[in-house]
Order: C-alpha cells, then sequence, then structure tokens
C-alpha cells in the first residue's frame, strides 16, 4: 500500500469516526436543539487546540450483537481555555444514546490521569442514557473506576461538570462530585430514579423536568450551580468560570489587568445600610459597589437566597465572595445556606482562593423544619468549613451579627485574618427587642408603664451592644471602617495576606459534619 492510499484509508477513519452514530442521529441531535459533542468541544476550546485522543477506540463487548463504532460514544481529549491546557470529554448521544461502556468509561479516565498528572482541570460534558445495558457490570466498573477519579482529583484540578442532555441512574454521581454543575434549561435532567419508577414504586407522577430539570437543581435541591437557556451559553459559562480559578491546587488563581480604580471610594455605601435595622437593602447592590467592574460572577444564585456565594475581583485577584442578603428570609442561616456556603469556601480554600464575608445575619432560621431537618449539623458545616479555611480571610460585619452565626460567619475566633466592621456593625447575642423581652421580662411586667419601659430598655440595650465598638474594644473587630473606603481597604487588607502561610495539625482528614 502506498503512503497516498494509506493516508486515504486514515483519512476514511477519521471521517467515519466524526460521523459517529450516523448523518441521521447528527440530525436529530440538531432538531431536537443540542450541539453534538464534537461541536460542543470546538466552541469550549480555544479555536483549533483541540486534541482528541482514543478516536479509534471501539468496544470489547461480545454480546448481543452491538454495532462497533470508531470513538464509542464519548470524545475525549485536551486542549486550551483562555491559553490555559485543560482536559475534556464530550458524550456522544448519536452513539447508543451516548451509554457508557468499559471502554468508554477507560477513554474517560485515561483524560483524567493525564489532568492529574500535569495539574490541570477536567470538564465533563454529559448527554448519556446512562450505563450501556448490554454490557452489564462491565459498564458499572468503568462507572465505579471514573467516580474513584473523581474524588481522588477533588481538591487538586478543578472538576467542572455541563449537563446537555439525560443524566440518570448513578451516572449522577460523577458531576455530583465534581465541583460545579452547569445544567442546560429544558433539555437536561438529572435523577436516581426516572418518573416512571417513581410511579411504579411510590404512585407518584412528576414530569421529568420538574423532577430533575435544571430549574428543580438550581433551586430546589441545589445540585446544579448554574443553569444556561442552551448549550452555547452553558459552554461560555464554563469559559468565564475557568477565568477565576487555577489548574491546580498548587497554584495561584489567574489575575487579570485591573482598569478599576483601586482606590475607588463610593458614597453610596454609606447610606445603603438603611437606619432602622429592620429594613432589608440589597447586598448585591453592596458588592457592586466594592468588586472590580462592579461585577459578581455567583454561583448558586437561584439556590437560598439568604446567602450570596461567588467570585469577583479585587484589583484584578480572584476573591470568593459569601454574604448574607437581607432582602431574603432577612439574611438568616439556615440548611440550605450553610451547605451552600460551606461548598464555596472548601472550594476557595482548597483553589488558593482568597474569601471576603460581607455579614448581616440576625441569626440561624428558626422552626421545628430547621430543627428537625439537622440545622444543627448542617450550621456546624459551615462553621466548619470557615475555620478549616487557611487562605486569606477577610471581613466587613455590614450590619447584623447576631449570636452563634456571629461566630460562623468568619468570624475573628475561627481565624478569619482581618475582620472590619462598619458603624452600622452590630454585634452582639440577639436583636435588642428580643434580647430587652428576656433579660428584663420581670422588671417590664412589674412597671407602671411596660411599654414605655420597654422602649427605655432597648434604647438603653441598643447604646450598649448594638454597636461594633464593644467586639472593636476586644480586638474582635481589627478596624471600624467609614463605609466609603471598604473597597481599598479590602484590596490593601487582601495584599498584605498574599503571602500568608498557616497550616492544619496533621491529620488523615477531618470528619465535617456531613
Ligand atoms: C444502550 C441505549 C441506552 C443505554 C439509550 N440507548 N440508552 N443503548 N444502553 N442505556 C440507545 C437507544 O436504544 C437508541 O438506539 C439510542 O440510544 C437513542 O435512544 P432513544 O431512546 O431513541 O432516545 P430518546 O427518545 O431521546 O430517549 C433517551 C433516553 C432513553 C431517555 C435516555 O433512551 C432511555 O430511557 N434510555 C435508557 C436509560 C436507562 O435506563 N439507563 C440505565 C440507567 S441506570 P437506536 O439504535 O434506536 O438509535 C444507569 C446506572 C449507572 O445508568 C450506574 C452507575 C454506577
Amino acid at each position: 500500500m502506498s503512503i497516498e492510499d494509506k493516508l486515504a484509508k486514515l483519512d476514511e477513519m477519521n471521517a467515519q469516526a466524526e460521523l459517529a452514530g450516523g448523518q441521521e442521529r447528527i440530525d436529530k441531535q440538531h432538531a431536537s436543539g443540542k450541539l453534538t459533542a464534537r461541536e460542543r468541544i470546538a466552541k469550549l476550546l480555544d479555536e483549533d487546540t483541540c486534541m482528541e485522543l482514543d478516536k479509534f477506540v471501539v468496544h470489547q463487548c461480545q454480546d448481543f450483537g452491538v454495532e462497533k463504532i470508531l470513538g464509542d460514544g464519548v470524545v475525549t481529549g485536551y486542549g486550551k481555555i483562555h491559553g490555559r491546557l485543560v482536559y475534556v470529554f464530550a458524550q456522544d448521544f448519536t452513539v447508543l444514546g451516548g451509554s457508557l461502556s468499559g471502554t468508554y468509561g477507560k477513554k474517560i479516565c485515561k483524560i483524567m490521569d493525564l489532568a492529574m498528572k500535569n495539574g490541570a482541570p477536567v470538564i465533563g460534558l454529559n448527554d448519556s442514557g446512562g450505563a450501556r445495558i448490554q454490557e452489564g457490570v462491565v459498564s458499572l466498573a468503568g462507572y465505579g473506576e471514573i467516580f474513584n477519579r473523581n474524588v481522588l482529583a477533588s481538591g487538586v484540578i478543578p472538576q467542572i461538570s455541563a449537563i446537555l442532555g439525560p443524566c440518570a441512574g448513578g451516572a449522577v454521581y460523577s458531576p455530583s462530585i465534581t465541583d460545579f454543575v452547569v445544567m442546560v434549561e429544558k433539555q437536561s435532567y438529572m435523577f436516581i430514579t426516572g418518573p416512571e419508577v417513581i410511579k411504579a414504586v411510590t404512585g407518584e407522577e412528576v414530569t421529568q423536568d420538574r423532577l430533575g430539570g435544571s430549574s428543580t437543581h438550581g433551586s430546589v435541591s441545589g445540585v446544579s450551580h448554574f443553569s444556561a437557556p442552551s448549550d452555547e451559553e452553558a459552554i461560555a459559562l464554563i469559559r468565564e468560570l475557568l477565568t477565576y480559578i487555577p489548574q491546580n491546587n498548587l497554584q495561584d488563581p489567574p489575575t487579570v489587568v485591573c482598569n478599576d480604580d483601586p482606590n475607588r471610594l463610593e458614597e453610596r455605601l454609606r447610606t445603603i445600610v438603611p437606619e432602622d435595622p429592620g429594613k432589608p437593602y440589597d447586598m448585591k447592590e453592596l458588592l457592586g459597589l466594592v468588586l472590580d467592574d462592579n461585577y459578581l460572577f455567583e454561583v448558586h444564585s437561584q439556590y437560598a437566597k439568604n446567602m450570596i456565594v461567588g467570585f469577583g475581583r479585587l484589583a484584578g485577584n480572584t476573591v470568593g465572595v459569601v454574604a448574607n442578603q437581607p432582602m431574603s428570609l432577612a439574611g438568616c442561616l439556615d440548611i440550605k445556606a450553610s451547605i451552600k456556603a460551606a461548598r464555596f469556601v472548601r472550594f476557595c480554600d482548597a483553589f488558593n482562593i482568597p474569601i471576603v464575608t460581607f455579614v448581616d445575619v440576625p441569626g440561624f432560621m428558626p422552626g421545628t423544619e430547621q430543627e428537625y431537618g439537622g440545622i444543627i449539623t448542617h450550621g456546624a458545616k459551615l462553621l466548619y468549613a470557615f475555620a478549616e479555611a487557611t487562605v486569606p480571610k477577610v471581613t466587613v460585619i455590614v450590619r447584623k451579627a447576631y449570636g452563634g452565626a456571629y461566630d460562623v460567619m468568619a468570624s475573628k475566633h475561627i481565624r478569619a485574618d482581618i475582620n472590619f466592621a462598619y458603624p452600622s456593625g452590630e454585634v452582639a447575642v440577639m436583636g435588642s427587642d428580643g434580647a430587652v423581652k428576656i433579660i428584663f421580662r420581670k422588671q417590664i411586667k412589674a412597671s407602671d408603664d411596660p411599654k414605655k419601659e420597654q422602649a427605655e430598655l432597648v434604647a438603653e440595650y441598643k447604646e450598649k451592644f448594638a454597636n461594633p465598638y464593644r467586639a472593636a474594644e476586644l480586638g474582635y473587630i481589627d478596624e471600624v471602617i467609614d463605609p466609603i473606603y471598604t473597597r481599598p481597604k479590602l484590596i490593601i487588607a487582601l495584599d498584605s495576606l498574599k503571602n500568608k502561610r498557616e497550616t492544619l495539625p496533621p491529620k488523615k482528614h477531618g470528619n465535617i459534619p456531613l
């Protein structure tokens, strides 16, 4: 065979692999509003940087005469995003519904191993009918090998999952171990058991979308962190996310050129907190005024809205932002908010991202629902995560910092490095009204004018405790600042902490209250 013939054969094989499940199935994929695996990878990676591996791999299944298709239903390889190395796999629904065979699992494991050796993120684009039924336990073994690698890679390299079609059964566990899950609205779903099984077992009727669609997982279960209206937008979101995070746990996050004045002063910060402590305000407005270019890349925006988490930049450097949102549930800490923030704090700590915390928290959410749901354990997650984090931690008490929630929200006592408070800060065991009712109950009852007595006592309590100065006297607050200076103060504080070195006592691992 001449070289020309050999090259022609190679071209033919490449073309065959690229046709995957065939034109008809590609057309069906497009008709359902989805891109193909290769189109997705092309949009994800910088132009012409994709290096595909294992393009000619085929399954080894001897049963049921399953057709052998080059590549076996998953496209794997590496390339660049914003010039930085990433590893990627994209499940190809046109090949046996993207179902996972033994060799398909091995292809994914190969790129995960390379990503670990080379310290680069792994991005998985999921669109699959799950375990390839014809392969039985071989397929389950394939999943198991992937799960194991997900766990070993956790906290070493960033792992990101896009759910762009079905993701059902045990298959959901790989994305759920990864750091961030992005779902496409009305097109993707994740569940352990589908609507038909649910109906057969419990009689409950539910649609696929309500059970495991993007809005369910974005706002009810919290399984997904982001949702997007299309493949293209989900992929663009992943590209943006990567601009905030480092390649691996030994590197610092990327920095960008900052065109926003680090000394920018914001008059509005003096008036954003209403004089009436019972009145809400939008914490997101405050965050915008402080961060570079007024921009917060919010994570989990639809879940537990009483807690805001996300990435931003200060003087061009990535920060992880954690903030109570008084506009929702008065900014209370509840189960969902605690879990949401704890996971985010742990991500930041694992990947050397300084954490800036803005506090306005009236306490933990009261009620049987919360207590029965285990707020004690879940609230402890956030406490644990903040206390364990050794990255630079800077805290701003904006208004309320009451009770246990004061301790939890990156207080000095759990090793925050620099703690600021606004003059509107209230560091106390609880709000004035509640406190007075408890400690002066008898005195108020015995008074000729209980209402007047109570009002006077509340005023006295407020004067004494509803301020940041007692905490400042004790050094729990390092500085009470004029809010106008928040941005420069934070930038200077973070700069002073950039070489921070702090370690935990030697141990195999802690026992976070899961
Ligand atoms: C083998 C599969 C498959 C599977 C789909 N196909 N799922 N082949 N194993 N798991 C094939 C179909 O036979 C079909 O082949 C092609 O993929 C497209 O499937 P359709 O059904 O035509 O597509 P659609 O109507 O869009 O429905 C998609 C679907 C459905 C909802 C995903 O295919 C489905 O319910 N599949 C089974 C899902 C499932 O039960 N998986 C096992 C879950 S348990 P042709 O040749 O006709 O085009 C699991 C355990 C993981 O995954 C455990 C990990 C530990």
